[in-house]
């Protein structure tokens, strides 16, 4: 197993043991996640653990559902207790990005519902300035062209339009399609956050501003660090 696997198999353990009997727990997306569907579903199936997911994707969905980790859906009566879920960049002030995956639209919605959110990766993912990793942004088709040109002329920046390997551009799993913006360098995310969150067409950015309240990183020696946003 590689380094980066290492960590990120060791954050996703240990996230499963925050997990308590009769919880509602948000369940990411993406491969570090899928460390913590394994664990928790071991603990299910071992420990007779009593715990209702909701899922960010299909993708989570078809993971909890074959080990056996009833999914209920997110409404005002199931807010998650804790949500734990993966990040593509960390600030240390925790402000992240995410999206790689492409569910960021699921994600920020549970995230922003949960008593208490919990990123796992491993240590390649935490940074001191955000943007090295392309933002995602999830937008209505329709409006794909013309955001293109805006962002370029506004932001200046020049979006990607994500495509699937077969070369179509990529879908969500809710219909949306994903610019991916490499700025390279963020120095104000919860501005940028507003700012593009504005332009009509988009439903969701990859910035995640004072969500996260705890890191769990996991080292290539399979160590993990407890990190809380700096002041
Ligand atoms: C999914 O849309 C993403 O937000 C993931 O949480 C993020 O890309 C981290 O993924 P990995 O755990 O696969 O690195």
């Amino acid at each position: 197993m590689s380094n980066v696997n290492i960590g990120k198999q060791a954050a996703g353990e240990v996230a499963a043991k925050l997990v308590h009997d009769g919880m509602i727990v948000g369940i990411g997306t993406g491969s570090t996640v899928a460390y913590f569907i394994e664990a928790l579903g071991w603990r299910i199936q071992t420990e007779g653990l009593k715990i209702h997911g909701i899922p960010t994707s299909e993708t989570t969905v078809a993971h909890a559902t074959r080990l056996g980790i009833p999914l209920v859906p997110l409404t005002p009566q199931t807010c998650p207790d804790l949500t734990i879920d993966g990040a593509d960049e960390a600030n240390p002030k925790l402000d992240l990005i995410k999206g790689a995956g492409g569910a960021l639209v699921r994600e920020k919605l549970v995230a922003a519902a949960s008593a208490e959110f919990v990123v796992i990766a491993d240590s390649s993912k935490r940074v001191a300035q955000l943007g090295a990793f392309p933002l995602s942004l999830a937008v209505v088709p329709f409006a794909v062209a013309n955001l293109m040109a805006q962002l370029k002329e506004e932001f200046e920046v020049a979006p990607h339009l994500r495509l699937k390997a077969s070369g179509e551009p990529f879908v969500s799993d809710d219909g949306l399609s994903i610019l991916d913006l490499p700025f390279e360098r963020i120095q104000r995310p919860a501005i940028l956050d507003k700012r593009l969150k504005i332009l009509p067409g988009v439903v969701e950015t990859g910035i995640f501003v004072g969500l996260a309240k705890r890191m769990l990183v996991g080292h290539p020696d399979g160590r993990v660090e407890a990190v809380y946003p700096a002041e």
